[in-house]
């Protein structure tokens, strides 16, 4: 059996895949097609790497498609692309069990949170800051963006501009975004602005598992629904999308495992292919729920800095569902916290806390109340 949260979590969702013929004993497999981006190459390294300088890393090269649809070799790298992906798709509408989609993961750029993680110190953060909402001047609890990070998104509005209108890349058909603000922020200055054609608006939808790793941090846990329909009117919720944050435990100490979030990961992307029939998809996370999808989607891991954008052609297919393995996982585990910033933190161990804690002594007193 898996964790009571994930079951939860999987109440929440919808019930019966609903993608073409899928009965509910079928499981969706992901592969990531290599061969089209450079981000699937082992060489590209990701901490230098810029969409914006490569073309969002889309390799030149030919397609089996160019004869037929680029016979005077005038289209574009994207053009035929998209072209070779709709030939794929049409195979498949044959055998009805594989689709394929081309999803666009862009990581929010830089937050106050970002921002006091580096102020601070890692350690530092982990183990106090980041469980504060804030240090008087800056806020991070549902952190919004800096400067910076406001620049990044615009960066990236203005890089979507030219390759829509220069390299006539294909418009996206549906929007998908975190719920948290930093995404939202990103989300809406990358695209509000484009002048989309009508049939390709900016409708965005947001989905609760999008949300970045479920950490004890306050900058993980959300807004409130009718507080973030405030900030963002225009922005759609999934359906089921709960007025209070249900998922966010950071009071109690205790934050996600990786475990649970490539599973709950699984479940967002499968909603996604179940029941979105659009091919060009664009979501805005975070590094860790990215990273955490491209681990679902099979791709190399390839970590993404505030502001980046990976596109990963995905190919889908239906398959018997594998027998459920019987192990266990925790789904929530206590994570280490200090009363008052802490001396360091040691990687497997946690915090060392400056000061003993007046849990910690409380605890003693009574146990050794108890022994009287
Ligand atoms: C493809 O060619 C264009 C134009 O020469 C260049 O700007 C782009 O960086 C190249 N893309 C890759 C992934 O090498
Ligand atoms: C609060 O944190 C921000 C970084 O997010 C930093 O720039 C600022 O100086 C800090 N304020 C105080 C009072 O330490
Ligand atoms: C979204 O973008 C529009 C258009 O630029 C702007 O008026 C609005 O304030 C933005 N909202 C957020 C939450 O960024």
């Amino acid at each position: 059996m898996k964790s009571s949260l994930l079951s939860a979590v999987l109440a929440l969702a919808p019930g019966a895949i609903a993608w073409k013929q899928v009965s509910s004993c079928d499981d969706i497999k992901y592969t990531s097609v290599p061969g089209f981006f450079l981000q699937d190459d082992p060489n590209t390294n990701p901490s230098t790497f810029d969409y914006a300088s490569q073309n969002f890393g889309l390799l030149n090269r030919t397609y089996p498609t160019d004869a037929k649809f680029d016979p005077r070799h005038k289209k574009t790298q994207w053009q035929r692309f998209a072209n070779y992906v709709d030939s794929l798709n049409e195979e498949c509408r044959r055998d009805k069990k594989t689709t394929y989609k081309v999803l666009f993961m862009g990581r929010h750029g830089e937050g106050w949170h970002n921002a006091a993680e580096t102020y601070y110190g890692t350690p530092a953060w982990n183990c106090y800051w980041g469980e504060l909402d804030g240090n008087g001047t800056a806020t991070w609890s549902d952190a919004q963006l800096t400067a910076n990070g406001i620049a990044q998104a615009s960066k990236a509005n203005a890089y979507y501009k030219s390759r829509f209108e220069q390299e006539k890349m294909p418009y996206f058909e549906s929007y998908y975004s975190s719920p948290l603000k930093r995404c939202i922020q990103t989300a809406n200055t990358t695209f509000a602005t484009l002048n989309l054609p009508h049939s390709h608006a900016f409708r965005p939808t947001i989905k609760e598992l999008f949300r970045e790793s479920i950490s004890i941090h306050t900058c993980d846990r959300r807004s409130t629904k009718t507080q973030i329909h405030a900030f963002a009117p225009h922005f759609l919720f999934e359906e089921g999308f709960s007025e209070d944050d249900l998922l966010w435990r950071g009071s109690e100490d205790e934050g996600e495992t990786s475990a649970h979030q490539v599973a709950r990961s699984k479940i967002v992307i499968d909603d996604v292919f179940s029941h979105d029939d659009n091919t060009w998809i664009s979501i805005t996370s975070h590094s860790g729920e990215i990273g955490s999808i491209l681990t679902v989607l099979n791709h190399q891991s390839f970590g993404l800095n505030t502001g980046q954008i990976i596109p990963v052609l995905v190919k889908a297919e239906l398959v018997e569902p594998t027998v459920e393995p019987t192990t266990t996982y925790a789904s929530f585990t206590t994570e280490p916290t200090c009363k008052s910033p802490p001396l360091t933190s040691i990687a497997g161990q946690g915090c060392v806390c400056a000061t003993v804690t007046t849990t910690t002594f409380t605890t003693a007193k009574a146990t050794l109340k108890a022994e009287l």
